[in-house]
């Protein structure tokens, strides 16, 4: 196989979108950040941009590294950005029909060797393949969150991927700094979710019955099992919304009660309360 060429094509400029851009950034990477938005670009921007000068400031990072860093992410509303990128991730919204429209640009623009992997933590290539012009090369390459610190990525090959698109997504996940794992086949939730949901929706059960509060819960959980921080602290951190769109899709996915999500998390997002990012979810953000 022809060596990795250090260029990749982000799509989507959310909290996953942004970081994973800076990512591969600091790791010599030419990135190209593709948004609909402008607004949506330039705030990923700023606020990965804040976290690497904090970097700097820690003395954790040189001046010139992340100046360098910064200079290497290009951001466009156009997708022919992602023209010449060797690997390009799709971080849009977990919505099929979105997906498919992105796929649809993404297709019209990418090289042909390009590698596409979707970021996408419910819906697994094969339910997407067909809206890629080459499948042969598309598969899940799920980061996790914050992507500047969390270390895992899984590669998640579909039937239809290709061994060498296998080899491409764990070579690149090396590339930026990461630690990629290689499922054998797809499974909802591929590995980390599926404990990790299943374990939050244990901590809910616990506090709808009545048997202790959030916080304690998170101090039991912090405290017993070494997590850095308790369930309900991280769903405000992952989002409430995206917690109730993973469970909601496991359900339907797996036919399995246990992903059913409870009345505790489901009537914080019917009321807009998602957690950090709006400022209030299980707990207030201080
Ligand atoms: N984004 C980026 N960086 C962040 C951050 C964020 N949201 N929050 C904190 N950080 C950085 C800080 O800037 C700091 O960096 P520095 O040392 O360079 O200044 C560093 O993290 C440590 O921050 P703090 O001292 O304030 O806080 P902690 O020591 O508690 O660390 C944490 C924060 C790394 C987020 C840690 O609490 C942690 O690992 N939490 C668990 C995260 C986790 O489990 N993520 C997986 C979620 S599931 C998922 O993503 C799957 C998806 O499909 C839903």
């Amino acid at each position: 196989m022809e060596g990795l060429r250090h260029t990749l094509g982000v799509v989507g400029a959310g909290t996953m979108g942004g970081q994973i851009a800076y990512q591969a950034a600091l790791h010599g990477f030419e990135v190209h950040l593709v948004s609909r938005r402008e607004e949506r670009l330039q705030s990923a921007c700023a606020s990965s941009s804040a976290l690497l000068r904090r970097r700097v400031e820690k003395g954790k990072l040189s001046a010139e590294a992340c100046e360098a860093t910064l200079t290497r992410v290009t951001t466009s509303t156009d997708f022919d950005a992602l023209s010449g990128m060797s690997t390009i991730i799709e971080t849009v919204a977990e919505d099929r029909n979105v997906k498919r429209d992105v796929y649809a640009r993404i297709s019209e623009h990418a090289d042909e060797d390009a590698i596409i992997g979707t970021n996408s933590s419910t819906l697994g290539s094969s339910l997407l393949e067909d809206a890629v012009s080459r499948p042969e090369r598309f598969l899940n390459i799920h980061f996790f969150n914050p992507a500047l610190l969390m270390t895992l990525v899984e590669v998640v090959p579909g039937p239809h991927t290709s061994e060498a698109a296998v080899k491409h997504a764990m070579e690149f996940a090396r590339a930026i700094g990461k630690t990629p794992v290689r499922l054998a086949r797809e499974e909802y939730g591929f590995i980390a979710n599926r404990i990790l949901f299943i374990a939050i929706q244990e901590a809910m059960h616990l506090v709808e019955g009545g048997y202790i509060s959030m916080s304690d819960c998170d101090l039991a959980v912090r405290n017993a099992l070494g997590w850095p921080m308790g369930p309900f602290e991280l769903s405000d951190l992952v989002g409430l919304d995206v917690v109730e769109a993973i469970l909601d899709e496991g359900a339907r996915q797996t036919g399995d009660t246990r992903w059913v999500p409870l009345p505790l998390l489901h009537d914080r997002v019917a009321r807009g309360e998602l957690g950090k990012k709006t400022g209030s979810g299980f707990f207030s953000a201080s």
